[in-house]
């Protein structure tokens, strides 16, 4: 087996799979109020297509975590299906899913049935007008619902993704790690990426990882994390005073892509719903496998046509070049 590495010698052992660009509520800083022009269907994986392209990813690439996103993944239909085919796999790949939450109530435990580990769940305000302001739905209750049923479920830990915006909900960060920590979920603020599909990203708008914890060392103190973080995007710190889910301290954490980026460490490698390789949330370029699937190709070919997208990975996102380009595909189609 010939894994997927880069030629700066990165592996790639994390896919994250986009099984939908849809979605069912409308944040402000990712969708406009009427949607976007979706996928057509025909140019959508089947399950099927789904299933063969995680068998190839796992057996003969190397990949040993899965993430589902979107879009919203829990709207895919089939989604039951694909996460039972991808537990099937030998070596049995970590499982996860990045979700609004809506739905959480039905799914989340025929989901842990069909072998899922995890789940995060975006959620930037606990104020019910403000969320149905920032996400044009009026929907704060199931989501609320939704990660409760996680952790009922087991599906553990519970993360919550929290995106803060100046005049918005920056002044959530306390209320939202308090709720967090009173809950046994753990929390990471994320700074904002230029991948909004209306292209409104602006550098001096965003709250940075240093305003974030200096607005949570106000109300908590915090200790660095011994755990090392490996590729993990999240930077996270001990929250004194306060156990988590597994009785161990509490966790925060921050997700600076845009203030400390962590490219040098990446491991991620990423297949869109309509069957495209992104070697990087900011490529330019994708690669399609889909032709493959629908041809007479092998398995072989595919993996070879996977290995060489990787190889062409840049460096780093580089958002901070004067010559940067936002990727034309928004955060919704590429599933963050
Ligand atoms: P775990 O830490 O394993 O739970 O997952 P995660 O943080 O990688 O996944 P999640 O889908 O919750 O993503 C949280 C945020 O991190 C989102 O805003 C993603 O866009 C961002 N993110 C995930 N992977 C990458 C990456 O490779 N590069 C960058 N720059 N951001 C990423
Ligand atoms: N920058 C950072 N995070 C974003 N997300 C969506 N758009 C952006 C963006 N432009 C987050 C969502 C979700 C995760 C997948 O990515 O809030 O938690
Ligand atoms: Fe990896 Fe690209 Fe994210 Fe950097 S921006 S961590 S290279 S996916």
């Amino acid at each position: 087996m010939s894994s997927l590495i880069d030629r700066f010698g990165r592996r790639a052992t994390d896919l994250r799979v986009s099984l939908t660009d849809r979605c069912n509520l409308r944040c402000s800083y990712c969708m406009p109020a009427e949607g976007l022009a979706w996928l057509p269907s025909q140019d959508v994986l089947t399950d099927a297509e789904i299933g063969r392209l995680l068998g190839i990813a796992v057996r003969d690439l190397g990949v040993t975590e899965i993430r589902f996103t979107g879009g919203e993944p829990l709207i895919r239909p089939g989604l039951l299906t694909i996460v039972a085919a991808a537990a099937a796999l030998r070596p049995r790949p970590r499982l996860s899913v990045t979700t609004n939450g809506i739905g959480l109530t039905k799914l989340a435990q025929p989901l842990v049935d069909a072998g899922l580990d995890r789940v995060n769940v975006s959620l930037d305000t606990l104020r019910a007008d403000r969320f149905a302001t920032l996400t044009r739905r009026d929907r704060i209750t199931d989501v609320l619902a939704g990660l409760a049923a996680a952790d009922a479920a087991g599906l553990r830990p519970v993360k919550i993704n929290a995106v803060l915006m100046r005049g918005v909900n920056e002044d959530e960060a306390p209320s939202l790690l308090r709720f967090a920590l009173e809950h046994g979920f753990e929390l990471r603020f994320i700074e904002q990426m230029p991948l909004d599909a209306q292209h409104n990203w602006r550098r001096d708008e965003m709250i940075t990882a240093e305003e974030i914890l200096a607005a949570l060392r106000a109300e908590v103190s915090l200790s660095p994390d011994p755990d090392h973080r490996g590729a993990a995007p999240a930077e996270t710190w001990l929250v004194d005073g306060w156990t988590g889910h597994d009785g161990r301290p509490a966790k925060v954490g921050v997700i600076a892509s845009v203030t400390r980026p962590f490219c040098g460490a990446c491991d991620r490698t990423r297949l869109t719903a309509d069957g495209q390789i992104r070697n990087c949330l900011f490529a330019q370029d994708e690669t399609d496998l889909r032709d493959l699937l629908r041809s007479d190709a092998d398995d072989n070919a595919i993996a070879d046509r996977w290995r060489a997208a990787m190889w062409g990975k840049r460096a780093g996102h580089g958002i901070d070049d004067p010559t940067f380009l936002q990727p034309s595909r928004p955060m919704s189609a590429i599933g963050g």
